[in-house]
């Protein structure tokens, strides 16, 4: 099956590409590198031992795109491609809605004209909204709390629309939970541009001497020891996920949707305690005010992608921690 990468050069899309490339499926990138670069794949291409295709070009740029599935004659699209930091999309809300969106529609559309109907989506635990009650089902009401969040939501009903209309198209709906770690080879990793936006990233940075401390954003929240509980899976685990979703979708239509989490909740502070466990290296951190937003705790019910998928996390708390440090120490 020869599947279409969109931002496959991304943190996750990378860590997918391996995992297809090991799996014999015919892999191929398009990355406008606005968060990447293409030595990402060039080290994809270390780990596999083979050759991965890619083409530089914006996913909303529907010639582009035309012309590369003119090219390249895909079966199925898996789409990364996006922008993802919450506090940039409050700032910059208008810049996320015309990327995430812009994407997607392109893609759909581009698909339609080429005759390519199975769709695999980037899409987060964020839509579960501050409501919710854990652990968190694929039939619960849905809302958002920042237009980053919002996106996804939109999204989602784009695609639910779409596969309702066109009874050819075959949609998997992935809800990502928080991935950190990094493959085990140490080549490929969370490299975030700036000042990172989530937790592991951050800390790996604490670590390496880029920053001095952690900052903790709250610990009054309604969680064991007051600091924010989140579903925290492997990188390596959450791609498995997508190839699991690709043969789903390659034997059905319709529109579906699937938790990737572990079911596992970790506090802040567990993490922090995780990491030094599994480095050896301390990480001073200051508690701050909270976050708006910002809710208690976040966690997977994963029960269905076992069940259906036949999927399910199996790397440890250490193991992320252990992977996430031994690519960050390789990078300054
Ligand atoms: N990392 C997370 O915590 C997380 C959680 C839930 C959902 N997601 C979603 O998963 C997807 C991948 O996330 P990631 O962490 O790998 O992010 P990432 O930023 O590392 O990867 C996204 C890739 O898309 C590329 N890109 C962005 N806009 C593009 C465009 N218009 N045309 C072509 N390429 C474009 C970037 O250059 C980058 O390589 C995103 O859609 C994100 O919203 C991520």
């Amino acid at each position: 099956m020869k599947v279409l990468l969109t931002g496959g050069a991304g943190f996750i899309g990378s860590h997918t590409c391996v995992e297809l490339v090991s799996k014999d499926f015919d892999a191929v990138i398009v990355d406008n590198f606005s968060n990447s670069d293409p030595g990402v794949i060039e080290r994809c291409e270390k780990i596999t031992g083979r050759k991965i295709k890619y083409h530089d070009a914006d996913v909303a740029d529907k010639a582009a795109m035309r012309r590369i599935f003119a090219e390249e004659k895909f079966d199925a699209v898996i789409h990364f491609a996006g922008y993802k930091a919450v506090g940039e999309s409050v700032a910059k809300p208008l810049m996320y809605y015309r990327n995430n969106l812009d994407t997607t529609l392109t893609l759909l559309e581009v698909m339609k004209e080429y005759g390519v109907d199975i769709f695999v989506f980037s899409s987060s635990a964020t839509v579960y909204g501050d409501k919710n009650p854990v652990p968190f089902t694929e039939d619960m009401p849905t809302s958002t709390t920042n237009p980053y969040g919002t996106t996804k939501l939109f999204i989602e009903k784009i695609l639910t629309d779409a596969a309702a209309a066109d009874k050819d198209l075959s949609v998997v709906l992935l809800r990502y939970f928080n991935p950190i770690g990094a493959h085990e080879s140490g080549l490929i990793g969370e490299n975030p541009k700036g000042i990172p936006n989530n937790l592991m990233p951050y800390i790996a940075q604490v670590a390496s001497g880029i920053r001095d401390k952690l900052h903790v954003f709250g610990n009054d929240f309604n969680t064991h020891d007051g600091t924010g509980v989140r579903d925290y899976i492997h990188v390596t685990d959450l791609a498995k996920g997508h190839v699991k979703a690709l043969e789903y979708a390659a034997d059905k239509t319709g529109c579906e949707i699937f938790n990737l989490g572990t079911g596992t909740g970790y506090s802040v502070l567990d993490i922090v305690n995780a990491f030094e466990k599994a480095t050896g290296i301390n990480i001073p951190y200051v508690i701050d005010g909270r976050r708006a937003g910002d809710i208690d705790e976040s966690r997977a019910d994963a029960s269905k992608a076992e069940r259906v998928l036949g999927w399910k996390a199996e790397k440890t708390l250490l193991d992320m921690c252990a992977d996430t440090w031994n690519w960050q120490k390789n990078i300054k």
